[in-house]
């Protein structure tokens, strides 16, 4: 029989809707309450949802709330995380970790001394698309990668988000905290961790206009850069070139290519869960092409378009099993794959490349982690519904 922990949601925003969704896929976690600083966010959520809003405060105290989901902006992650975990909850957050490293690291030490789960997403690493990438180079596919190219690059969120402020803050803004977890972690999955970075940056406008929603029309400052191109340098000698940037119209790349010592490999949107792999092993090859929509976490779910208005509208969007794997190995008391020891790492690479490329110089990343081993089948079906 497998328990259903009772999670208590913080932070009633945008992407609270995708981890409602995952009640229909997974069956060991459902969010029962839900709080917010905006107590009215936090009432809208309880009434869509069918479940209680309570004050911050009361929802760290409730006795019946096993696993804080931690879903506010990415400067409150770190003072939300720390009151969950002081009130003795495992807790689960939306990425990054935190918007410093001195953070973080006070946030693995809270975790460890009081023997809780600390998971953050993003969990993307564990879809089909990625897990097939891994388990190609695993099986020696296209040999050694050496080199490789990654790209997430497009005009900005305030065309799409109502409250688009935070990705232009000074602290917390810039394409490379937002969407460099998708990326960095989907890297480290598959090449292990980074030893050194460097970079340059661009600060292009100094406003943006926001698109969608009531203050429509209305210019916010931008207080960060938001262009990064770099290079990473992995401890196995890979070497990827980054371009992560919010100063783009369009482009025709692909979002990861890895280039190894028998072929190459295009690696799915590590933003989403599904998407084919392809691999070419001769110059002017044909490219194979190696679906994943037949795997459980690679399967299309989304056919229409849905709330989040940044979702493709076809697509396989499995988020919260994270959350659910989480919840899984507290049961089970097993090490779990988003854990806070590769956030870490990640938030280091992230907070490393921003340093390097203000610096100007090579920024040397101080932490390391374990490669997460590859989500196996058997593993998935035990979590799902
Ligand atoms: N929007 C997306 O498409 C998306 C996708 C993936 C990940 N994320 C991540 O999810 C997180 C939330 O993003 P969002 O788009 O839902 O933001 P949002 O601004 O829509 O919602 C955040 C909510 O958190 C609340 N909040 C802020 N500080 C708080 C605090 N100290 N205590 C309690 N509540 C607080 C806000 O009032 C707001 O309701 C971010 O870390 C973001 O990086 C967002």
């Amino acid at each position: 029989m497998v328990k259903v922990f009772k999670v208590g949601l913080i932070g009633c925003g945008h992407i609270a809707e995708t981890y409602f969704r995952a009640h229909k896929y997974f069956n060991n976690f459902k969010i029962i309450k839900c709080a917010d600083i905006n107590i009215k966010a936090a009432e809208k959520c309880a009434s869509l949802y069918k479940i209680r809003a309570l004050s911050v405060e009361d929802l760290l105290n409730d006795k019946e709330v096993e696993i804080i989901l931690n879903l506010t902006v990415p400067k409150a992650h770190y003072d939300v995380t720390k009151k969950a975990l002081l009130h003795n909850k495992h807790v689960y957050t939306e990425k990054p970790m935190a918007i410093n490293v001195n953070d973080a690291k006070k946030l693995l030490q809270i975790a460890k001394k009081k023997n809780l789960y600390i998971g953050n997403a993003p969990d993307t690493f564990l879809g089909g698309g990625n897990q097939k990438s891994k388990q190609l180079l695993e099986n020696n596919l296209i040999g050694k990668i050496n080199l490789g190219n990654i790209i997430f690059a497009y005009p900005g969120v305030q065309s799409y988000h109502p409250n688009p402020e935070p990705w232009f803050a000074k602290k917390e803004g810039g394409p490379v905290i937002d969407m460099g977890p998708y990326y960095l972690t989907a890297l480290v999955n598959l090449l292990g961790p980074a030893k050194q970075v460097w970079g340059s940056l661009m600060w292009n406008k100094k406003k943006r206009i926001i698109g969608i929603g009531p203050r429509k029309g209305k210019s916010i400052k931008v207080l960060c850069p938001t262009t990064y191109l770099g290079t990473i340098f992995f401890k196995n000698r890979t070497i990827i070139r980054f371009t992560l940037s919010f100063d783009v119209i369009a482009h025709h790349r692909n979002h990861i290519e890895l280039y190894g010592s028998k072929g190459s490999i295009l690696v799915p949107d590590p933003n989403m869960f599904g998407g084919s792999v392809f691999t070419c092993k001769k110059l002017g090859g044909a490219w194979k092409e190696h679906k994943t929509n037949k795997m459980y976490l690679g399967r299309i779910n989304i056919r229409e378009k849905s709330l989040r208005a940044n979702e493709a509208p076809t697509n396989a969007n499995y988020r919260g099993v994270g959350l659910s794997e989480m919840v899984y190995c507290i049961q089970n008391k097993k090490k779990h794959r988003c854990n806070g020891e590769l956030s870490f790492h990640v938030l280091d690479i992230i907070k490393s490349i921003m340093e390097a490329a203000r610096k100007r110089k090579r920024i040397n990343i101080r932490s390391t982690c374990k490669i997460p081993k590859r989500f196996t089948s058997a593993e998935i079906k035990k979590i799902l519904k």
